[in-house]
């Protein structure tokens, strides 16, 4: 009888298995993942020793106040220290927070460091002094999904909370946003929310769940976090509750005066004002009067249009001071729609710069309530691999990534698709871009978007219900030559190729690869 030779037999072994969890690029990519409650977990756990992440450019306007926490992931306690900081401007070591005033127009590179117990990491931010805001996409939280009209102070200071605790202040996640229902409201369920609407100054008055607005927002910055609000042009919101018709000076005053750093404003029931009027120029006005504004005031406050694409708003939300704009209706009616409500969103892609981003509205994953229902939150039905679809479409585009599920039933799984750096780094890249659909295959596109690096983010989606092959040549992405490719999801380097990427990509999910060139 042979006599077995161990050695080689595990060396077999050993090589099988790793054919099958690296196989060689431009072959079928089985991707490795870790599994929670029989999803897979795509994103590693993040390592101990500091990684500095957020964008790398961020826009202020002179002489406003000016807080940035720098997110930062690693063992903690990290310590910072920011060499070339403007005058005005201070950092608390230990958090990591910088505030102060904005300084004079101007670039200012700063160099960001992060150290711990375990290593260091350095990184450039370029603070760009100006008039313009949001130079990437906005990243935050805002209530609707999860509480609709449920929403009091303390589940926004919970929100605030959990933004530190989760983990996802340090992938770059910042605004806390109220949405509708913190006014009162001429009639409605809960007592509570029924009140004089205004003072007799005329200044809007939050209802008994919200007793002090400036406490709220005081709480939301001393994390290093900013604070949101939402109102309407109409005499009422969407919900029913105090709009700011004939109010607009005096309530973004009191918004900024309460210390808002960011405003929602839902045409809702303004339709009325408008009446038949159809014209653009009827669409723009309450935006463009909104617009100006909030450019008056001695605070930067990023404006985000929510008018469900009315009048093609993608062409001249910009135009009217406005950093983001919804392009479309409610998503959460149309949750099972993901997929063609980005491809819609997508046409818009040229519309899409810093300072000015197409919003295809939040990202409802993990414990969220059902919109027609505005009922408590459940967990979502969505697949996993369609998760990360989701999550990796609105990277790509550029997109305001705000989520919108209950954080304070915040899964394991929910946040490994919310908290990837590498996914992220796509939404927040400075050229600001939106990817590009070059190929539509049945049941499946691929979606390409230039990074500022000259690298590009590729995703490849699969509408179907079985996994399925795709690829991509190079010659399709306008490039030659040896490629690196990453997989931005395991965060794992595949290899160099010259010619293509393959890749198995799961049912309804995606493969999302960066491709650098060597
Ligand atoms: C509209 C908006 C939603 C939400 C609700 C609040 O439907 O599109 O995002 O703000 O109003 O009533």
């Amino acid at each position: 009888m042979e006599k077995i030779n161990w050695c080689k037999f595990l060396a077999q072994i050993f090589a099988l298995t790793m054919i099958l969890l690296f196989p060689a690029v431009g072959g079928a990519t089985q991707m490795m993942s870790n599994e929670k409650d029989g999803k897979d977990l795509y994103t590693p756990a993040p390592s101990a020793i500091p990684r500095i992440n957020g964008p790398q450019v961020y826009g202020c306007r002179p002489g406003h106040p000016f807080i940035y926490r720098i997110p930062c992931q690693g063992e903690k306690p990290v310590s910072f220290t920011v060499k070339g900081l403007p005058k005005g401007l201070k950092l608390d070591p230990q958090t990591g927070i910088i505030t102060g005033t904005s300084p004079a127009k101007g670039q200012y590179v700063v160099i960001i460091q992060a150290v711990n117990s375990k290593g260091q990491s350095k990184r450039a931010l370029r603070i760009i002094a100006g008039d313009k805001l949001a130079l990437t996409p906005p990243m935050g939280w805002n209530h609707w999904y999860a509480h609709y009209d449920r929403i009091t102070d303390k589940m926004m200071r919970e929100a605030a909370d959990v933004m530190i605790s989760s983990g996802m202040a340090d992938v770059g996640y910042q605004y806390v946003n109220i949405d509708d229902c913190w006014m009162n409201a001429p009639k409605n369920n809960d007592p509570q929310r029924v009140g004089p609407l205004r003072d007799d100054k005329g200044n809007i008055l939050p209802n008994k769940h919200f007793p002090d607005m400036k406490a709220l927002t005081g709480y939301i910055h001393d994390k290093g976090l900013k604070a949101g609000i939402y109102t309407s042009p109409g005499t009422l919101t969407c919900g029913g509750f105090t709009g700011a018709w004939q109010h607009e000076e005096q309530d973004a005053r009191q918004f900024v005066d309460w210390g808002f750093d960011f405003l929602k404003y839902d045409w809702c029931s303004y339709g009325q004002i408008a009446g038949k009027d159809k014209s653009l120029e009827a669409y723009q006005k309450p935006y463009r009067q909104m617009g100006s504004i909030l450019q008056s005031l001695d605070r930067d406050v990023v404006y985000n249009l929510c008018q469900y694409g009315m009048g093609d708003v993608w062409k001249w939300g910009g135009e009217v001071g406005a950093h983001c704009w919804r392009t479309s209706g409610d998503l959460g009616f149309e949750l099972d729609r993901i997929f063609d409500v980005a491809l819609k969103n997508s046409e818009h892609r040229l519309n899409s710069k810093p300072g000015e981003w197409n919003d295809p509205d939040y990202i409802q994953i993990g414990w969220i309530g059902n919109a027609s229902k505005m009922g408590v939150p459940e967990l979502t039905p969505m697949p996993a691999s369609m998760q990360y679809a989701y999550m990796s479409l609105w990277c790509l585009m550029a997109s305001p990534l705000i989520y919108s599920g209950d954080m304070s039933k915040l899964d394991e799984f929910t946040l490994n698709v919310l908290c990837n750096p590498d996914v992220i780094e796509v939404d927040q890249d400075p050229l600001g871009e939106c990817a590009m659909v070059i190929k539509r295959p049945d049941n499946s596109f691929v979606m390409v978007k230039n990074m500022a690096d000259g690298s590009k983010a590729v995703g490849l989606f699969n509408r179907g219900k079985d996994a399925a092959e795709m690829g991509v040549d190079w010659s399709e992405l306008q490039l030659s030559g040896k490629q690196e490719v990453r997989d931005l999801w395991h965060q794992n380097d595949l290899g160099v190729s010259e010619q293509k990427f393959t890749a198995s990509v799961p049912a309804q999910g995606v493969v999302l690869i960066r491709l650098y060139k060597k």
